[in-house]
């Protein structure tokens, strides 16, 4: 009953809006619940990926970064208003997944100075910036002093190209009150404890750098709220450990943590003064945590306020109907100069960058998870048996018999029916992996390789190679949480077009979505959606190619993209061959993804 009254319909809300980008979609109305307010509000991104012109192809996510600038300049007038503050959270994995970033010589040529626009209290590194040499070298060149005093590196340092200078990669705590409330923080940006960085920053383990004298410091600093911020997953082993440190010290210090990384909307309680929210991927969600009776002004809490605290927390679709009503204002009152200057810049940028550019007309929907696999439906399985046995092929050895593996994670995203554009490409595939191959092997040995790779079990135990890795992100947190990867509104594909009106009955037919359950119960999203099932997929997938009609060939070509590299060699290993570096060649000097866009242009060349 109480659920029913705090259900808002936003029908009201159906004027003629369109999203900032012009090829966006138009939100569509949904049930809304409201935000909670607190003395001290966040808004959380992690995982843009790039998405930073919002989903072009699914209308509840269509809002731009241009768009969030404006909402969070309202939502801050609104808690000028109100006494209370608001801060803007980042927890990194800004970078590759989108055409925006990745389709630029040099990669996000415009992005950066996208990103800085916005006003973020508290930002730091994910481990995407971190894979190529050239990515850390802007992320330290650019968005650490674009965020001087915010940016946060807690347990990251960086090596400077000409001296080979190790450095903290930005600053690594904060000290600082709050604009309203007074409220005395101290904040740290953490990274996980990733080991796939390039060699021009070290990345040191979250335990190791908890002993360290500058953190056993500042955590006995006299403060109201300590905000843990990182690209961290809410219930791994980091935050646990930072957690403990900081009650070692502080047993009654309210803490906020924030994660990143697993892609999911989560939230997690450390204990009763102690929560954490991630704001899910893409920019599909802006994550809003509320707290309220916190002591600020540098009092000491009297303990019944103390007593009373209290923690919130909503997932946000980004969609201008969400900004709107969140706000309380309309299309005419709503954006702000500045979110409107974004996203002209945004909008500037893809067109000089050509994203739309069509390179096909996909037949129909493919799902990463959101299908089966093995099925028709399913992007793993399109790429398995139509795709990478086209692709996969050296001119002077096509007619060898080989098995092609590819890792899942390759694939970042689903094709939806209709335009398959430049952009779609970096969406779906934005990696630069390459095929590499091992010539010849005892084929009883090679067909082994995918299940042990499949299986993660023992053979990895002991490397730091994980084998769950191999798969998209999403999959690191099935267990620990629902997750909806995509929700596409199925009416409004057609970019631009007018989107479905729900119907005006009471019980309207929701949109698929996220209907997440977390920690705090089943209450959190702030737009009620139908429910999106998840499939898993396996980590890696084989193609058997030019196998022989009958019987079992006696050596193959084993195929792998190069990112797998490590995991073929000791899958290798334990199936009872013993290859090194030197037996792995060079098997097409195109990308996988170069070669996908030949297949799409040849495949799907019929007119949208
Ligand atoms: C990093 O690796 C590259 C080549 O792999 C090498 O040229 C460079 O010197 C290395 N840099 C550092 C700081 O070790
Ligand atoms: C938006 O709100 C303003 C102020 O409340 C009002 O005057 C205006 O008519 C509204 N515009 C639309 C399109 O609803
Ligand atoms: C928006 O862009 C215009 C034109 O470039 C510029 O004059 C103005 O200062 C910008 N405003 C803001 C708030 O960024
Ligand atoms: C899947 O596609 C194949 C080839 O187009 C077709 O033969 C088969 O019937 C389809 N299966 C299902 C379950 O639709």
């Amino acid at each position: 009953m109480t659920a029913k009254r705090l259900l808002t319909w936003t029908a009201t809300l159906l004027a003629l809006a369109a999203a900032e980008q012009p090829e966006a979609p138009s939100p569509v109305a949904a049930p809304m619940r409201d935000l909670p307010w607190g003395q001290l509000n966040f808004m959380q991104t992690t995982d843009t990926h790039g998405w930073h012109a919002g989903h072009l192809q699914e209308a509840q996510y269509s809002a731009d970064w241009g768009d969030y600038i404006s909402f969070a300049e309202r939502m801050r007038e609104k808690a000028d208003g109100l006494g209370a503050d608001v801060l803007l959270i980042d927890t990194g994995d800004r970078i590759e997944g989108n055409g925006l970033y990745d389709s630029t010589t040099p990669k996000g040529k415009y992005l950066y100075d996208i990103v800085k626009e916005q006003d973020i209290d508290v930002i730091c590194t994910g481990n995407h910036e971190l894979y190529q040499t050239d990515a850390a070298d802007r992320e330290y060149d650019a968005t650490v002093p674009n965020f001087k005093g915010n940016y946060l590196a807690s347990n990251l340092d960086y090596i400077k190209p000409k001296t080979g200078e190790q450095v903290p990669m930005a600053q690594r705590y904060r000290k600082f009150t709050t604009k309203n409330q007074g409220i005395r923080i101290v904040a740290f940006g953490f990274l996980f404890d990733f080991t796939g960085n390039a060699n021009n920053t070290v990345v040191q383990p979250v335990e190791k750098t908890i002993k360290e004298k500058w953190f056993q410091d500042a955590i006995r600093e006299d403060v109201d709220l300590f905000v843990v911020i990182g690209h961290v997953t809410l219930n791994g082993p980091e935050y646990k450990a930072i957690f403990k440190a900081i009650r070692s010290q502080k047993w009654d210090t309210p803490i906020q943590f924030f994660g990143g990384h697993s892609h999911i909307r989560n939230y997690a309680k450390y204990d009763s003064k102690a929560y954490g929210l991630q704001a899910g991927r893409y920019m599909e969600t802006i994550g809003w945590m509320s707290i309220d009776g916190i002591s600020g002004k540098g009092k000491k809490g009297d303990p019944k306020e103390l007593a009373s605290m209290s923690f919130k927390r909503r997932y946000i679709d980004n969609n201008l109907f969400g900004y709107y009503y969140h706000t309380g204002l309309n299309e005419t009152t709503f954006s702000t100069e500045h979110g409107k200057n974004v996203s002209k810049q945004i909008h500037a940028a893809r067109k000089a960058e050509n994203l739309d550019e069509l390179y096909g007309c996909a037949p129909k929907d493919l799902w990463l998870n959101r299908a089966p696999y093995p099925s028709n439906d399913s992007l793993v399985t399109w790429l398995e048996t139509e795709v990478i046995p086209v692709i996969a092929v050296k001119e002077d050895r096509k007619d060898v018999p080989r098995l092609a593996l590819t890792n899942t994670g390759a694939m970042r995203f689903d094709i939806f029916k209709g335009a398959f554009t430049r952009d779609t490409t970096y969406i779906v595939s934005p990696f630069v992996s390459k095929f590499l191959y091992i010539k010849e092997v005892p084929y009883k040995s090679a067909k082994q390789v995918l299940k042990i790779i499949n299986s993660g079990g023992d053979v990895f135990a002991f490397s730091d190679l994980e084998a769950s890795s191999l798969a998209p992100p999403e999959q690191i947190a099935i267990k620990s949480a629902t997750i909806a990867p995509s929700t596409p509104n199925q009416n409004s594909y057609q970019a631009g077009s007018q989107s479905p009106l729900m119907s005006s009955s009471s019980t309207p037919d929701l949109i698929p979505g996220y209907t997440t359950k977390d920690a705090a119960g089943d209450d959190g999203d702030d737009t009620l959606h139908a429910p999106i099932s998840f499939y898993p997929i396996p980590n890696v997938v084989q193609s058997a190619i030019a196998m022989p009609a009958e019987g079992d060939p006696e050596k193959v070509d084993l195929v792998f993209i190069d990112f797998i590299k490590p995991w073929v060699l000791l899958a290798l290993r334990f199936a009872g061959q013993i290859y090194g570096e030197q037996d792995v060649e060079t098997y097409t000097e195109e990308t996988m993804t170069e070669r996908m866009v030949d297949w799409i242009r040849e495949n799907w060349k019929q007119d949208c």
